[in-house]
């Protein structure tokens, strides 16, 4: 008899034990970015950020539809080639992650919304900028930055109205992020009446740069536009010190615009004719930046770029909508992502019905001393 009851209140316990588990719910994110090849230094800074959110999300506890959640990251590396993008996406869907932070580059990105949407997962860049990633309209892309319409816009109107400049050559790798933003400049330039004197193109593997650069320095610009990634725009300002094109201003978008870019162009003078456009406000100015920055470097020294406050505001933002759809089905809580009206660290964020930001803000920058400075 004695036993028998003993044997109870440990079934009892057990059951408990069985329920509380039970109440624990795994809640895949993944993240996609390049973390090999060229690329990898604005990857893993992205990565960084994500993961840095998951840590404290699960630190802080979340319960949503009354289950304690435990969060866990599942990083890819999309190599910043389109193809390696799409299946890194497939993988994700497969594993039935609740939603995608990324990725980074236009080129998988954009690809990869087409395999989110097909299989009904919310995907969220801080990163990739070309304006045809909203295009389709799919309810389930959203950018949590400005796109390549604001930067090379902005980066023309600089040019024209401030510098006075009169003629540029432009440069692309290619890509859909490269070729589009140089594209929206070029518009915006020519509209304003500067001259497009040459074109170039290379790719997003290059490191050789002499024949363009001799092409286009017979023609005497007064700026270099380049739409592309630091990993070719450092090694071409030190090829453009070499050629004597030291008085040529050096724009680009925010593929140029990393920390990384002084360290490639490895004491090149011609760092300082960079003009670069990033979207959102330098991190001192965005509401929780500076904080931010200070807990990241403890964490993270010497890897942050670009993009990682939005790689973690991105992660924090489809937890709030799965906490106000009290849902982590990616079918019920894309509803409330869409609606989202979030106080990030980059910003306050709220979707236009495409799933493009709401009032996104830019800045450009310089390198002052070898330093990334808001101009
Ligand atoms: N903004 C860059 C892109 O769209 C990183 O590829």
């Amino acid at each position: 008899m004695q036993l028998k009851l003993k044997l109870t209140v440990v079934a009892a316990i057990a059951a408990v034990a069985g329920v509380a588990s039970a109440q624990e719910q795994v809640v895949k994110i993944g993240h996609v970015a390049p973390v090999s090849g060229a690329q990898a230094h604005y990857g893993k800074d992205n990565e960084n950020g994500a993961r840095m959110a998951i840590e404290e999300l699960n630190a802080q506890g979340v319960t949503i539809g009354g289950k304690k959640i435990k969060f866990e990251l599942q990083a890819e590396d999309d190599a910043a080639d389109p193809k390696q993008g799409t299946a890194a996406a497939q993988k994700l869907c497969d594993s039935k992650v609740a939603g995608v932070v990324g990725h980074l580059n236009s080129g998988t990105t954009i690809p990869a919304s087409k395999v989110y949407n097909d299989c009904g997962i919310p995907m969220v860049t801080g990163a990739a900028t070309n304006p045809n990633l909203t295009k389709p309209g799919y309810k389930t892309t959203f950018r949590i930055i400005a796109n390549d319409n604001a930067l090379g816009a902005g980066l023309a109107f600089y040019a024209v109205d401030t510098l006075k400049l009169k003629t540029v050559a432009i440069i692309d790798d290619r890509t859909a992020y490269g070729q589009g933003v140089a594209d929206v400049f070029k518009k915006t330039a020519v509209a304003k009446g500067m001259k497009v004197v040459d074109e170039q193109f290379t790719t997003d593997k290059a490191t050789d740069f002499m024949a363009i650069l001799t092409a286009i320095k017979s023609k005497n610009p007064d700026a270099v536009f380049y739409g592309g990634m630091d990993p070719q725009a450092g090694p071409m300002l030190r090829q453009m010190e070499q050629l004597g094109m030291g008085n040529v201003k050096y724009f680009g978008g925010d593929g140029v615009c990393t920390s990384e870019i002084a360290k490639l162009a490895a004491g090149a003078k011609t760092l300082a004719n960079v003009i670069c456009a990033e979207g959102g406000s330098s991190l001192a100015k965005m509401p929780g930046g500076t904080a931010w920055k200070a807990k990241y470097d403890a964490k993270y020294p010497n890897q942050f770029q670009v993009y990682s406050p939005y790689t973690y505001d991105a992660t924090f933002l489809l937890v709030d909508a799965m906490k106000r759809a009290n849902s982590v089905d990616p079918k019920v809580y894309v509803n409330e992502l869409a609606k989202a009206n979030f106080k990030g660290v980059t910003s306050a964020i709220a979707f236009e019905p495409n799933g493009e930001m709401k009032n996104p803000s830019i800045t450009l920058y310089v390198y002052k001393d070898g330093k990334k400075t808001p101009l």
